[in-house]
């Protein structure tokens, strides 16, 4: 039987390290794990930000950011950039994580970060505690080194971080069962 529960998750979640720069080109890094892809043409993905982040601001006024997908070895450097705030701390140098120039935004991109978006707020919707930034993907970046040889994204090779409350997961498990799979199993099943 199943019982109401207070506890509300949509999980697992994916773990990104958002850059941000103010107007003076200082930037500062956020550790978000309340991130989803909102629409494939024109691609458009989604960061939810609590007002009080002082990521929050100058997310408000830059209007663009980067979105840099860590690997599973950084998951201690990624746990900081979300322990502590850039009002105080130089998270690049702490960390530390290294600034790389982005193609169309003046935020910059992490270098170590082997998968990363350019992105464009098209819209803020405030929902009361979060923030929707919903923002547009103007540029995606690949390293050679996560590609597979027809050039697409191997994410076993990106190793990424998930997120379930309260922790970070690997996604080393086998792969189940493939898109569409379902539709070809039945028909040559007869
Ligand atoms: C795994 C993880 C996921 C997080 N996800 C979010 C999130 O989606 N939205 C948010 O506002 N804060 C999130 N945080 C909290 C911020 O990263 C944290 O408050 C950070 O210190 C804020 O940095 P800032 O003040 O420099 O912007 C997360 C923290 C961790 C460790």
């Amino acid at each position: 039987m199943k019982q109401e529960t207070g506890q509300v998750f949509v999980f697992p979640n994916p773990v990104a390290l958002v850059a941000v720069a103010d107007e003076s080109g200082n930037s500062n890094l956020i550790t978000l794990a309340w991130v989803g892809m909102a629409s494939s043409e024109p691609v458009h993905v989604t960061i939810a930000v609590r007002p009080q982040r002082y990521s929050h601001d100058l997310l408000r006024s830059a209007g663009e950011f980067t979105l840099n997908v860590p690997s599973a070895e950084m998951v201690e450097r990624v746990d900081y950039c979300g322990s502590v705030t850039g009002r105080d701390h130089d998270k690049w140098t702490e960390a530390p994580f290294t600034r790389e120039d982005a193609r169309r935004v003046s935020a910059p991109l992490v270098a170590e970060c082997k998968y990363a978006l350019e992105c464009s707020v098209v819209q803020v919707v405030s929902l009361g505690a979060h923030d929707l930034f919903i923002s547009r993907v103007l540029v995606a970046h690949a390293d050679d080194s996560i590609l597979d040889p027809h050039g697409h994204v191997d994410f076993t090779k990106l190793d990424p971080l998930a997120y379930v409350p309260h922790e970070y997961r690997r996604l080393t498990g086998e792969t189940l069962y493939r898109y569409g799979q379902s539709l070809r199993d039945r028909k040559s099943q007869g």
